[in-house]
């Protein structure tokens, strides 16, 4: 049987303005651009892992509205099992105004929406779906208790998971989360998890084995253009980053983290799938849009060929 990978998390639909430059308080400014597409955290890892030919499972919930319709259908149409994906009465989709900079730097707003009914119920009613799965994904774009609950329903298990936490929230409990196989934040992230500095790669490697103290296994710092920083207790590996001209780095978190599931559910080598997830997000900031810049496994060769560090297993 081919690996499996669940999201146990969000969706939401990106409104993504293009900016000159951001408004003032009380400014009307024009922008050149416009464009909407399918996003939120968990979704967005799903679809990375599906477009490189991954099988994924989706737990989440959509808005009785036109957006979550669009995005069930999206669902299917990235070959997304979506049976677990519920319709909230009276709720709204997620939604996710962003504004791009021409740097290709981003400002998020996130209204949450349905993905904020998603409970620990809708883990347990996934249950046998959950169980064929190698590895689950979660971020912290649904109710922290579901987050909490699928931790646990994961250790109760022997499932590993992944918990990207993402957006930073200063509500994470730290002594909940010992029992995920990988904790993936970034620097800003990890700064508010452990409450030190992490300005420095001296005071990231800090934080990081403080993460390590509280009992997490592997501990995978993303730090933008410097790469991240792999941490476990067997000693600190440094990947660097693909460098390329970014147009549009929004979803390349994600990108990177579903991309990283897709390899290692494969092969089980961490540093391996690392070496690939980070040239999958770069490939991602190097084109306009969430889920429209994630390529496929025929894409993504076609970018590895032209690069130095080998080519990705099929
Ligand atoms: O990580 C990028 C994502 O954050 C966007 O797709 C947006 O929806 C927010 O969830």
């Amino acid at each position: 049987m081919s690996p499996r990978i669940a999201v146990v998390g969000s969706n939401m639909v990106d409104l993504i303005t293009y900016v000159t430059r951001m408004p003032g308080r009380g400014e009307t400014i024009e922008a050149p651009r416009f464009e909407m597409g399918a996003g939120g955290k968990g979704a967005n890892q799903g679809v990375a892992a599906a477009r490189l030919g991954s099988d994924v499972l989706m737990v989440g919930k959509v808005g009785d509205d036109v957006f979550g319709q669009n995005t069930i259908a999206n669902f299917r149409d990235a070959g997304i099992d979506a049976r677990h994906v519920g319709v909230v009465p009276g709720a709204s989709s997620g939604v996710a105004p962003i504004f791009v900079e021409p740097s290709g730097e981003n400002s998020i707003l996130i209204i949450k929406g349905a993905n904020a009914h998603l409970r620990p119920a809708d883990v347990d009613a996934a249950t046998d779906d959950l169980l064929g799965c190698d590895l689950i994904l979660l971020q912290l774009e649904v109710p922290l208790e579901t987050v909490y609950y699928a931790i646990a329903f994961a250790a109760r298990h022997g499932k590993q998971v992944l918990l990207n936490p993402a957006p930073a929230t200063p509500d994470l409990d730290l002594a909940k989360l010992r029992d995920v196989t990988f904790l993936a934040p970034n620097r800003s992230e990890l700064s508010l998890l452990t409450g030190l500095p992490t300005e420095t790669a001296m005071a990231v490697e800090t934080a990081a084995r403080r993460l390590l103290d509280a009992g997490i296994a592997t501990v995978i710092v993303t730090l933008g253009s410097d790469g991240l920083l792999l941490v476990t207790q067997a000693g600190i590996r440094h990947i660097p980053a693909v460098p390329v001209q970014p147009v549009d780095t929004t979803g390349a978190g994600d990108a990177f983290i579903g991309s990283f599931a897709h390899f290692y559910v494969r092969s089980h080598d961490v540093a391996d799938a690392l070496h690939w997830a980070v040239r999958y997000a770069a490939v991602s900031v190097t084109r306009r849009g969430t889920q429209k810049s994630y390529v496929d496994a025929a894409a993504f060769r076609e970018f590895c060929s032209a690069i130095a560090g080998g080519m990705p297993p099929a």
